[in-house]
């Protein structure tokens, strides 16, 4: 088996991701986050919530709806221009997305491809019941439009000025013609996203800025840091005049897109602007300046993190899985085990023990199998501590706590636990 096969197995044996309609063979494009895979999902979010809005003082946030009005998409742009040009082998029939394609053959079969044919990738849905009456709509193809529909709301409901930041964290939909590589290219994922409205002068400030910034983001979260990197654009999106990827450069994926790093300039709120009739542009308090505020967008992909992740993550030591996860993205943080199970005493001071770091952090109770099957369960959905009760807890109240990385133990008073976990989560 491969890394991605590795992966993709542990995924669903654990209860990471498990593929959409199973039960009707899969539906292609679509996947669900299991029990494990949701705690880890949010732990996610909820870091990204905080390091975007929570710690800067001018951004803020919204949650939007997923489908609007559907002229948006034609002021967007997306209607005439979000597509995909697809090659079809005159051998095989597959088809493949130009910017896969290495070379001008066919990748499976070698055979000859067809010139590439452009399809448009918006969702469509419909609003209304009455057939003949129904008005067609889209699954928003990127989760920043509802940000540009809320720049004046936002605007005039807070104190906000320029420059300044609206974030948000939601779904968006494409009909990709080629969905694979697990939860790489799916058809409906979620965006983080941050649109940062700035004077045209500062464009150029602001986006090295927040290219900075983002990339300290990952590097954070990232087991293997040094798997970061940068790509610039050479092709640009339809609205951008500079593009930055943050890509992950390691095997499997090998310098594939993470988050795109875009200087949309004054494109977003002049094209609403002409397409709504609404004035969009800003009045400086201080010089009385009218503009058009550019933007500078940080968006990337919430599943995409999350595959990096676990493949950065991923590991093997003899017979061992590990995931070594950043233990802020770890779904739990500490797993409590009495060290017999059939031991009463044992069992209730380990329940006893789990009750009073629940509130505090994600944490488990494991009383299967022995000591060492439910160290080697852990490790391998990513558990940074595991907490051992045993009979000389009963006797002087302190616990061993073993790290899954180094597989060190060292002995604890219960009642340092809640502080000890905290300190190393900060
Ligand atoms: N608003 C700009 C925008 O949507 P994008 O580069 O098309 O830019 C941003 O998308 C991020 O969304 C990507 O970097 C990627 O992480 C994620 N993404 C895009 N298409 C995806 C797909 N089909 N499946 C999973 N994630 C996707």
């Amino acid at each position: 088996m491969d890394l991605m096969e590795k992966v993709v197995s542990l995924c669903k044996r654990r209860g990471f991701i498990f593929p959409n309609s199973e039960i009707y063979g899969g539906n292609q494009g679509f996947y669900d986050f299991g029990p494990l895979g949701v705690e880890m999902k949010n732990n996610l979010k909820r870091l990204w919530w905080k390091w975007m809005t929570i710690e800067h003082e001018n951004i803020v946030g919204i949650d939007g709806a997923i489908i609007t009005h559907p002229k948006v998409w034609e002021a967007s742009g997306h209607i005439k221009s979000f597509v995909d040009p697809l090659s079809e082998c005159k051998k095989c029939h597959h088809r493949f997305k130009q910017d896969d394609l290495k070379e001008n053959k066919c990748p499976d079969c070698g055979g000859e491809l067809t010139e590439p044919r452009n399809y448009n990738i918006l969702m469509e849905t419909s609003l209304g019941v009455i057939e003949g009456e129904k008005v067609k709509a889209y699954l928003r193809g990127e989760a920043c439009q509802t940000i540009y529909l809320d720049f004046k709301n936002v605007l005039q409901s807070s104190r906000l000025k320029v420059p300044f930041g609206i974030c948000q964290i939601g779904k968006a939909f494409r009909n990709e013609v080629t969905p694979g590589n697990f939860l790489f290219r799916q058809r409906e994922f979620e965006q983080w996203d941050l649109q940062w409205f700035c004077h045209p002068s500062e464009m150029e400030k602001y986006f090295e800025y927040w290219k900075e910034e983002r990339m300290k983001f990952y590097q954070d979260l990232f087991t293997h840091p040094e798997n970061l990197d940068f790509f610039q654009h050479v092709k640009l999106a339809f609205y951008a005049k500079k593009a930055f990827d943050i890509q992950y450069k390691a095997s499997p994926f090998d310098g594939k897109e993470m988050e795109g790093i875009h200087w949309r300039s004054d494109w977003d709120l002049s094209r609403h602007g002409e397409y709504s009739g609404a004035d969009l542009s800003y009045t400086d308090p201080l010089t009385n300046e009218k503009f058009i505020p550019n933007i500078v967008e940080t968006s990337g992909g919430v599943d995409r993190t999350f595959l990096f992740l676990l493949v950065d993550a991923y590991c093997e030591e003899d017979d061992r899985i590990i995931l070594k996860l950043n233990p802020k993205v770890a779904p739990y943080k500490v797993a409590i085990f009495p060290l017999l199970a059939n031991k009463e005493d044992l069992v209730k001071k380990a329940k006893e023990i789990y009750l009073s770091l629940k509130s505090g952090m994600a944490v488990t109770l494991d009383e299967r199998g022995n000591i060492g099957k439910r160290y080697y369960s852990q490790d391998e959905i990513g558990t940074p501590w595991c907490v051992t009760v045993d009979f000389q807890t009963l006797e002087d109240n302190t616990v061993t706590i073993r790290d899954r990385d180094t597989a060190k133990q060292e002995r604890l008073p219960v009642d340092k636990l809640t502080q000890h976990f905290q300190n190393l989560l900060k």
